[in-house]
């Protein structure tokens, strides 16, 4: 079971800092949230910002791209160092060559899914997927509200996972505290992403140990 704190809400004046608690923390990755203003309405970082982040954090990265057109840029987070990738389902025309490039470049290779998007879309590519990330919010700001249908939406992929006898991890990203986390642990979710949970806590740090101790049992 993995924890990967999102550091969208965190405070980028003190990125380093930031970066050091993660180290320190029991996190398992950290949740990277790229952003385009096109494929969502707000912008977030890139690689000026990535590439100093890549630097001194220790943690695997995990790297959510709300862009359009992500192929463009595969190599760009392979050299960054990024482990897993994942590309939206609505931003991709071409997904299953988006997918086989971001395995050749030597990366995991997931794909994220928007509120409304049904998790039967995967059929014809989830063989091919290192993990579907199920967005519980829509896409774009830390601190929305978390919406419950993606619970039943984990229950679904998981059913579908099992029964193809497939490694696939689900990773939840949107909403997720000790509450919310909880069903989605018990709905099946292997990786869960938390930014304001921890970022907004008076201790990340210690919000990190609680989550692990709460949630991964
Ligand atoms: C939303 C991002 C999330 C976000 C999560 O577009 O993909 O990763 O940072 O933040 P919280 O946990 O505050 O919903
Ligand atoms: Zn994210």
């Amino acid at each position: 079971m993995i924890l990967a704190p999102s550091i969208l809400t965190a405070d980028f004046l003190r990125l380093g800092e930031i970066i050091e608690t993660i180290n320190r923390s029991e996190a398992d990755w950290l949740h990277l949230d790229v952003m385009d203003g096109v494929f969502v309405p707000n912008l977030s970082f890139g690689f000026p910002v990535l590439s100093r982040v890549a630097k001194v954090v220790k943690k695997p990265m995990d790297a959510h791209l709300m862009i359009v057109e992500p192929q463009k840029f595969i190599t760009q987070f392979r050299d960054l160092g990024v482990g897993i990738l994942s590309v939206h389902y609505e931003a991709c025309t071409h997904l299953n060559g988006t997918i086989v490039k971001i395995k050749e470049a030597g990366m995991k290779a997931g794909v994220a899914l928007n509120p409304h998007t049904p998790v039967e879309l995967l059929n014809d590519i989830i063989d091919e997927l290192d993990m579907v990330l199920i967005m519980a919010v829509n896409p774009g700001f830390g601190g929305q509200k978390f919406i419950h249908r993606a619970v039943d939406k984990v229950h679904r992929l998981k059913a579908m996972i099992e029964q193809r006898n497939l490694k696939t991890l689900i990773e939840v990203d949107g909403g997720i505290n000790l509450e919310t986390g909880r069903k989605m642990a018990d709905a099946g979710a292997d990786v869960l992403v938390a930014g304001n949970a921890v970022f907004k806590a008076e201790n990340p740090e210690e919000m990190i140990r609680l989550m692990k101790r709460e949630l991964y049992q």
